[in-house]
């Protein structure tokens, strides 16, 4: 890159969405706020284990793998080289939306460089999982660990070989050759099926299948504006999360980057947390509520799992994990989400400190010894019993709903610019 493509590089503008906990945070409803200013919206990360949902005008969209810009039909839609892509649910995804007038030509770019998630990884990840018996991760079933393991492993077909159909069936072939060969697997892959089908889903993406990282580049460089929506949690992070309970690729800032294929440059980073917390899959989770009250909020939050329909375990905001991903991803403003959840509880509890073997620690235990190990020590702040849904502002929240705003403001030392008060595109108090 000469000089002044680099100089250039600097005028446009990028944002992140990324979430601060276990994931599910309401990432998807702000990305589709914001995406209405937007020129572009990339995924940098993950797969279909994201589940994203919109509710505008009462109509729930839940997208996996396409980008949460997809409804402004002015915004375009990248899918980066970071991401595992199953091609199979993403046409079953755009055909979705396609029947409520979305539009994709033009609009969607799918990277060259993205790993190819087949149905094989899917198996390959249950047959992981069983052997794993009771101490499993509880993955979403969705392929994400074997396919990232390939991709490291350097034998994933990317999503370029499918331009040229020839070579990709020569190594399709012999991949599937090779899975079927392995000992346990309760059975066989048709290879001359799975070819026929990805010469046809080949046809239904061409000309959508590009380089993305030379797209965003000049984007950026003609000072157009990107939002990067993550995917995950930070807190499932494969570095920094709750190692092994984490997903298998990296799920905060500095993946924007290199799953995009876009020089470091200034972050307008925005972090979401949810007013407590949840977590789908097993591992620690040291303020989880396991008793009624962690019921109500799951039946009040609606929290069940957005793309496997799973239980969600509830517990109160943990403003040490927070700070911890905030740092992490060099969050400048947070959008708290489903205050209105909160609306009845007369006490709301949230964790200031972690006790390990008696001592506070300032950060997360690197192993998961130690983290299962944490003691959380709570903070109890009132509660503010008041309908908030109609809350535009806010401002316009009750006093002591504004208190617990400022609290983790304070704690954070970061903004509080959004906070979520229903499910609606337009439930945001700004
Ligand atoms: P994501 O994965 O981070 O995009 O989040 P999910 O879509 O998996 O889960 C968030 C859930 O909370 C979805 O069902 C949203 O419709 C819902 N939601 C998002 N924000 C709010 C909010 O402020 N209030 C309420 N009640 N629900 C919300
Ligand atoms: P969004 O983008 C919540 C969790 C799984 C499991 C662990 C590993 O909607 O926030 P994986 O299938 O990735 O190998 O599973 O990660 N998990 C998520 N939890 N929201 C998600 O995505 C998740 N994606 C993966 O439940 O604990
Ligand atoms: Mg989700």
């Amino acid at each position: 890159m000469n000089s002044n493509q680099n100089s250039a590089s600097a005028a446009g503008k990028l944002t992140a969405v990324l979430g601060l906990n276990w994931g599910d945070e309401g990432k998807g409803k702000l990305v589709d706020i914001l995406a209405g200013k937007m020129q572009f919206v990339a995924r940098f990360g993950g797969g279909a284990n994201a589940g994203h949902t919109i509710v505008v005008d009462g109509q729930k969209v839940v997208l996996h793998q396409l980008p949460s810009g997809v409804l402004h039909p002015q915004t375009k839609n990248v899918i980066g080289n970071g991401c595992v892509v199953h091609l199979p649910t993403l046409i079953d995804e755009m055909a979705e939306l396609e029947k409520l007038g979305v539009k994709f030509v033009d609009r969607l770019f799918l990277s060259d460089r993205a790993t190819i998630l087949f149905d094989f990884h899917k198996e390959l990840d249950g047959l992981a999982e069983a052997k794993l018996g009771d101490k499993k991760i509880g993955t979403t079933k969705r392929g994400i660990g074997p396919a990232y393991s390939d991709r490291v492993n350097r034998r994933s077909l990317r999503m370029g070989d499918l331009l040229n159909f020839e070579t990709f069936a020569v190594k399709l072939r012999a991949r599937l050759e090779e899975i079927n060969s392995i000992e346990g697997m309760p059975f066989k892959f048709n290879i001359e099926r799975e070819i026929t089908l990805y010469e046809d889903l080949a046809e239904r993406l061409e000309g959508m299948i590009c380089d993305t990282s030379e797209i965003l580049q000049n984007a950026l460089a003609d000072g157009k504006t990107v939002l990067a929506e993550g995917a995950q949690g930070s807190l499932l992070d494969v570095d920094f999360g709750t190692f092994p309970f984490v997903t298998s690729s990296t799920t905060t800032a500095g993946n924007i980057f290199s799953g995009l294929g876009i020089a470091p440059q200034n972050l307008n980073s925005i972090g979401v947390a949810k007013a407590y917390t949840t977590r789908v899959g097993a591992g620690p989770f040291p303020t989880e509520l396991t008793n009624e009250l962690g019921e109500k909020i799951r039946q009040i939050g609606a929290e069940f799992g957005a793309t496997t329909g799973r239980p969600r375990r509830c517990g109160w905001m943990d403003l040490v994990a927070t700070r911890f991903a905030a740092r992490l991803n060099g969050t400048n403003a947070i959008n708290l989400t489903k205050l209105d959840v909160l609306n009845d509880l007369p006490e709301i509890q949230v964790c200031t400190k972690y006790l390990l073997d008696g001592e506070e620690i300032s950060s997360l235990p690197a192993t998961i010894e130690d983290y299962e190990k944490v003691e959380p020590i709570f903070e109890t702040l009132l509660g503010w019993q008041a309908d908030t849904s109609a809350a535009r502002k806010i401002s316009d929240l009750p006093k002591n709903a504004q208190k617990y705003i400022q609290f983790i403001e304070k704690f954070l030392g970061i903004p509080v610019r959004w906070v979520g008060v229903g499910v609606e595109r337009s439930a945001m108090a700004e």
